[in-house]
């Protein structure tokens, strides 16, 4: 039974959330997207060096945390370019919707600033569900990453 307590609520990024949003980007890493990429990219991946560096990144541009009851479980953003960079799920909360309610937010916003596209990088992990979502990858990429190369996806989404 879905209660008030199951459900998904979205707030923006707020200075003190750096830590919380940092834990659920290392949890998705090294617990999903491990599936995915091997041990050495995964530990290359998964690192944080500096959380004050983190939270001015994510302040920098709109970010939204998504909430159940007081509980961050994901967050996503949207930079002014059209760029989703970030988009991260806690793996306890998986297939729920979360990721689907922030995109709905970051395609709300990309509306109102009048942005025609948005696009992102999407990891191996990530591109099923950007694909469900009506992106299409417009190229295969390599990335480097402290000294490892991983694969992943540029992708874009027109805005009718
Ligand atoms: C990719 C990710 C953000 C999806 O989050 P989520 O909250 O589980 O996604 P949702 O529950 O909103 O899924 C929405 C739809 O996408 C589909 N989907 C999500 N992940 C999928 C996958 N790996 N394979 C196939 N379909 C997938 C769901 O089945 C669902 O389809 P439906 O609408 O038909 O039910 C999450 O798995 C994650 O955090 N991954 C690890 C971190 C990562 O790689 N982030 C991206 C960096 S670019």
């Amino acid at each position: 039974m879905t209660s008030s307590q199951d459900e998904i609520w979205l707030r923006d990024y707020e200075p003190d959330d750096a830590q919380a949003t940092i834990d659920i980007f290392l949890r998705a890493i090294r617990e999903v997207a491990s599936r995915d990429y091997d041990p050495a990219q995964i530990a290359a991946w998964a690192k944080v060096e500096d959380a004050e560096i983190w939270g001015q990144y994510r302040a920098s541009r709109p970010t939204w945390l998504a909430m159940i009851g007081s509980t961050p479980v994901g967050f996503t953003d949207l930079k002014a370019d059209g760029c989703l960079d970030m988009m991260f799920v806690s793996p306890d909360h998986q297939g729920k919707g979360v990721a689907s309610l922030l995109l709905a937010m970051v395609e709300k916003a990309a509306r109102k600033k009048g942005l025609q596209r948005i696009f992102t990088e999407a990891s191996l992990t990530a591109r099923p569900f950007f694909e469900r979502k009506g992106f299409t990858v417009l190229a295969a990429q390599k990335v480097e990453k402290r000294g490892q190369t991983l694969s992943n996806f540029l992708m874009e989404k027109a805005l009718a």
